[in-house]
């Protein structure tokens, strides 16, 4: 059986559930990731018969509505959008009071920039995130996810407005908070992954998750090739989404430093810190997670955290800056060995996996 066909055991017959939902062809999501899944990487991923999700924690009202037209401009496959609704984080700080001071130590690694103000921005602010919505809803968009949480109020707005509204979650507990909400379905996210991360393995939590809810299960964290998919779907996931792959692919607005990081990366040079933005998220290892080392009771919460690094930051981050810039990657960074195109990741973790599933050899790399 060549990889191409599909076997009753295989990539489709395993899939069929999450794929009718998300109206694709292959169980494969590209991760909203904020700063990187732009118009360009959507449409590649969803072009090549995947769903894209537009990372747009952090975009202005007008911008968002600006990426959704350009992403629909590109295709006209379905695509979601990825907001976040952290649980837990206080509201986010009024404009006119003063931020926390930056402590001592980190003002070693670089000047902070007084200028740079992230109120503006209000990444983790509810009420932003859900004038992001009714702008998703607006125009259109087929698919919701939802990262750090999942109010109800959300869930029920966005089927209101049409979307299938898809959840991410750490833990079997948010796992069954998210169900219990009415999602349609749950993104199981291992430790291994990139970005804010929980602490229990996609290999021990993707089963766990497939055990107690009845939605579709798409895993995360580790997704880099087809036979890490394959080994989701025979867990018992429905399909995968995937971040770490497609860093380094030239759709994608990753940094050319970060991009050059995560091909050259040998070893697992990631971390896990609060230090960027007051939850646990998976970053490149570097002189300032480092140097929060013996500071960690200096934290702060999401997301007065963010508010006070992001003048030393965010300037950091815009200039490339590997040591001080924060750059969430994934554990799977180590097998991301050259530069792919989207299309290119997609199809062969298809081909690839369905071949492993068959029982049959991989294809050699880059076919399919
Ligand atoms: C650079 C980067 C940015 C991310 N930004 C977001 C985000 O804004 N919202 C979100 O829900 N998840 C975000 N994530 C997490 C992904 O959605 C996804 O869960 C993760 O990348 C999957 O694991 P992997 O990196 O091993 O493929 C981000 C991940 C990365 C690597």
């Amino acid at each position: 059986m060549t990889s191409t066909q599909t076997a009753p055991w295989g990539l489709a017959s395993r899939s069929g559930r999450l794929s009718a939902l998300l109206g694709v062809d292959l169980p494969i999501l590209g991760a909203p990731m904020g700063g990187v899944a732009g118009p360009d990487l959507v449409a590649a991923v969803s072009k090549a018969g995947g769903l894209g999700i537009l990372g747009h924690a952090n975009l202005a009202p007008d911008r968002v509505r600006d990426e959704i037209r350009r992403t629909r401009e590109l295709t006209d496959r379905p695509f979601g959008i990825g907001l976040l609704f952290p649980s837990g984080a206080p509201p986010e700080r009024d404009p006119a009071t003063t931020p926390p001071p930056l402590p001592d130590f980190l003002r070693e690694l670089g000047d902070p920039d007084p200028r740079v103000s992230v109120v503006g921005e209000r990444t983790y602010d509810h009420e932003m995130a859900a004038e992001r919505l009714e702008i998703a809803i607006e125009e259109g968009v087929p698919v919701l996810t939802c990262g750090l949480g999942v109010p109800e109020a959300v869930v029920e707005r966005a089927h209101r407005g049409g979307m299938v509204v898809v959840s991410l979650v750490g833990s079997l507990k948010a796992a069954r908070a998210a169900e219990a909400r009415g999602v349609d379905a749950i993104v199981a996210q291992g430790h291994e992954a990139g970005g804010h991360t929980g602490r229990t393995s996609t290999l021990v939590l993707v089963p766990q998750v497939v055990d107690a809810v009845r939605v579709p299960v798409i895993a995360a964290g580790g997704i880099v090739d087809g036979r890490t998919l394959a080994a989701a779907l025979m867990l018992g996931a429905e399909g995968g989404l995937v971040g770490t792959a497609l860093l380094a692919t030239p759709e994608a607005q990753t940094a050319q430093s970060h991009k050059a990081a995560v091909v050259a990366m040998a070893d697992d040079d990631t971390v896990v810190s609060r230090t960027y933005t007051g939850k646990p998220s998976r970053v490149i290892r570097n002189r300032y997670t480092e140097a929060w080392k013996g500071h960690e009771h200096e934290v702060l919460p999401m997301p007065a955290q963010w508010e006070m690094v992001a003048p030393l930051v965010l300037p950091a981050k815009q200039k490339g800056s590997m040591e001080i810039g924060n750059w969430p990657t994934g554990q799977g960074a180590v097998l991301v060995q050259a530069e792919r195109s989207a299309v290119e990741v997609v199809r062969a973790m298809a081909a690839d996996a369905e071949a492993c599933l068959s029982g049959g050899p991989p294809a050699a790399d880059g076919e399919g």
